[in-house]
């Protein structure tokens, strides 16, 4: 059955190392984007230790981080053709397969992580997630990247106005595009790896990420102005084809499950402390910061309405309705 990680479960049938003997060595290639700096990255890394120490290097996970071995668009592709056996992509590159799990990119969707979490968990969440199960996927977890804020090179976005005109890069979702559709100004969309790039050749102004994201490519040192504007989660799915999934024996889907169970609790912790070290630092860096205030955000999310219309219109009511913040 999937594993949406909820419930810690102990190891009462621990890898019998003696059958599964040497010649049968596993190996899982888990290729991602981001650097290493990043709650991913590092969570990837720990997940591959904490795997070698408990299969006494029966189980081996080989990481390739940075996009140095698959870039955005290709690894989905790698993966069902079975040459990597699992990745972690941002929920918004999943909106193409499962257009539904767009609802994850509403702008003001959530007011913490941990809303999301219990969204993510909840009957409907898993419901949606357990969509991806049709491409030959299975969902072993998620880890955050936090919530998105806004960079550009042009001027101080304070009122959602000062967007206007300007040309923004965004993730494939057409939330996303809807989103800055709705404050008139244009999107481009393009790979994590290229994103240095066109913001340093000026292909576009700006772009929206996380604070993580941004420290660890020195992208704020190409853009001006900073938002602190909350606006959009950014978090990722734990996935592994399937069909290889489903060929490894019980005992080791047991081990990998109770290690990403104990992994995404620790990457969950580390994203919020991470993202507040970040903030920290990005505040000593010659980039102009505003953050929206409470009121500003209402002003917001209200302005944005009809991007949640194009959802209920496109997509579906009822996740939607589930958000938490449509709850009483
Ligand atoms: C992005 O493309 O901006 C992010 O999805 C990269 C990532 O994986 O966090």
């Amino acid at each position: 059955s999937v594993i949406f990680l909820t419930s810690c479960q102990s190891t009462e049938y621990p890898v019998d190392y003696e059958q599964l003997g040497k010649e049968e060595r596993i190996v899982i290639r888990f290729s991602h984007v981001v650097g290493e700096d990043t709650p991913k990255g590092m969570a990837a890394r720990k997940f591959a230790e904490l795997v070698k120490e408990r299969s006494n290097g029966l189980i081996e996970v080989q990481v390739f981080s940075n996009g140095t071995l698959y870039k955005d668009g290709e690894e989905m592709n790698a993966l069902s053709r079975g040459d990597i056996q699992m990745i972690a992509p941002a929920i918004s590159k999943l909106t193409d397969i499962v257009p539904e799990i767009s609802v994850f990119d509403l702008p003001f969707a959530f007011n913490s992580l941990d809303e999301v979490h219990e969204y993510a968990l909840s009957d409907i969440g898993e419901k949606l997630t357990n969509r991806l199960k049709n491409h030959n996927l299975l969902v072993a977890g998620l880890w955050d990247s936090g919530f998105k804020q806004i960079s550009n090179s042009i001027r101080p976005i304070e009122h959602y106005s000062d967007l206007e005109g300007l040309r923004i890069r965004i993730m494939p979702s057409d939330i996303l595009t809807k989103q800055y559709e709705t404050l008139n100004a244009e999107t481009k969309r393009t790979d994590f790896v290229t994103v240095f790039n066109v913001l340093q050749n000026g292909n576009v102004d700006g772009h929206e990420n996380t604070l993580t994201n941004i420290t660890s490519k020195n992208l704020y040192s190409l853009q001006n102005y900073i938002t602190i504007s909350n606006h959009g989660y950014l978090g990722y799915l734990i996935l592994f084809n399937y069909d290889f999934w489903n060929s490894l024996p019980e005992d080791v889907q047991q081990l990998l499950t109770e290690i990403l169970q104990e992994v995404q609790e620790w990457e969950w912790q580390l994203t919020k402390e991470m993202d507040q070290e970040k903030l920290q630092e990005i505040q000593h860096c010659a980039i102009q910061l505003h953050t929206l205030s409470e009121e500003d955000k209402l002003e917001w999310e209200e302005k944005l309405q009809p991007v949640y219309d194009y959802y209920r219109e496109h997509y579906s009511e009822r996740f939607i309705d589930a958000l938490p913040k449509f709850q009483n």
